[in-house]
């Protein structure tokens, strides 16, 4: 039985409490035994942040602290679940990993390379695994695209166009806010969709990006004979609801993504929409952690090069808004 931690319960936390809960009633081989946050009130508070509802759901049988160290020492962990705000990742990863410890940590890895660098270097040096929730690797409304992809399906690619659209949330006092402490959208809503571009196509020969006040990002990737535009967009209205979409032209179809509904427009024949097979990403990113600590595999979906290549591509994002959207050549 691997026994998890959750540190951090804020908006997102929740949905991993409900991913842990899914796993062990199914039996997997996990539980999550404890939580810490700082703000004692939250453990019975439900939320509603900008991706929807965020409840707090069963906490029967669940031992909860309001200090990590405490819960470090009282509880006998095998690994934990970070779900802190972003700027805490890498020293609060590092020092779980240092007291033996496996850790998932949330989006993004880190807000630096030079911290990254150090996540990796505990990591190894401690012989336990870490891993970086990027969760849409693990979302089969974007492995069907995969899969068009890979199999050349509808042949070549030609262009692509992914979205990100909601209202900017605010977080634990407002930290979302603080680009020192977020990064910026950047290093937030964008990187799921820059590392959504690496994972379907690989590492892109440049990239151009404009920034739009601090609520909006536009980045184009350029590949061989297309490039990837991504608009991602934290200014939306307070009843706009998240939503996140692709349209993909390839040779033979243009395929479309609009909130979890995948559309087929080929040159011939009449639109058809593609059923595929509904799972929980936040419950298959940590039953995929725990099968690389119980049964040793390899991390192949997102490795920590991976990761960390998400967050050197992140600062060149960076180099090019501040330069007007020059293109970096990479
Ligand atoms: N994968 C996704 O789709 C996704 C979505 C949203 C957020 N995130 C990421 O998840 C992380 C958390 O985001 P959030 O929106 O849940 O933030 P949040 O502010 O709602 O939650 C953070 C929680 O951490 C607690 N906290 C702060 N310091 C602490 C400490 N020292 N010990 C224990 N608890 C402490 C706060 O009280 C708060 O409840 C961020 O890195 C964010 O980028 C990922």
């Amino acid at each position: 039985m691997i026994k998890f931690g959750l540190i951090g319960f804020g908006g997102i936390a929740r949905s991993h409490k409900a991913a842990h809960t899914r796993l062990e009633n199914e039996g997997f081989g996990s539980k999550l035994v404890a939580i810490c946050d700082i703000r004692p009130e939250i453990f019975g508070q439900d939320m509603e942040i900008n991706l929807g509802a965020a409840n707090v759901g069963n906490m029967n049988g669940i031992n909860l602290y309001t200090s990590v160290d405490e819960m470090l020492a009282k509880e006998d962990l095998d690994a934990v679940d970070i779900c802190l705000p972003s700027y805490m990742h890498a020293d609060m990863a590092i020092k779980c990993l240092e007291k033996g410890l496996h850790v998932m940590s949330e989006k993004p890895m880190a807000l630096s390379t030079a911290d990254c660098d150090r996540m990796m270097a505990a990591a190894k040096k401690a012989d336990r695994k870490l891993m970086i929730g990027l969760c849409l690797r693990f979302e089969p409304m974007y492995l069907v695209l995969k899969d068009m992809i890979d199999s050349k399906k509808f042949g070549e690619v030609h262009n692509v166009y992914f979205e990100r659209l909601g209202g900017m949330p605010t977080g634990w006092e407002r930290w979302y806010h603080d680009p020192e402490k977020s990064g910026g959208i950047e290093f937030d809503l964008h990187i799921h969709d820059l590392d959504m571009t690496r994972f379907l196509f690989g590492e892109p020969k440049w990239v151009s990006s404009v920034k739009n006040g601090y609520k909006n990002i536009n980045t184009r990737f350029g590949y061989d004979g297309f490039s990837v535009m991504t608009v991602d967009d934290w200014s939306g209205s307070n009843t706009f609801k998240f939503k996140m979409g692709y349209r993909v032209a390839f040779d033979d179809a243009t395929v479309v993504m609009d909130n979890g509904v995948v559309t087929v427009f080929p040159n011939v024949g009449e639109a058809y929409t593609v059923e595929y097979g509904k799972q929980d990403r936040m419950a298959e990113e940590l039953r995929y952690l725990c099968r690389q600590i119980t049964d040793g595999i390899e991390n192949t979906v997102n490795s920590l090069e991976s990761t960390k290549a998400d967050i050197t591509l992140t600062e060149k994002v960076r180099e090019s808004y501040l330069n007007n959207g020059k293109v970096i050549e990479l």
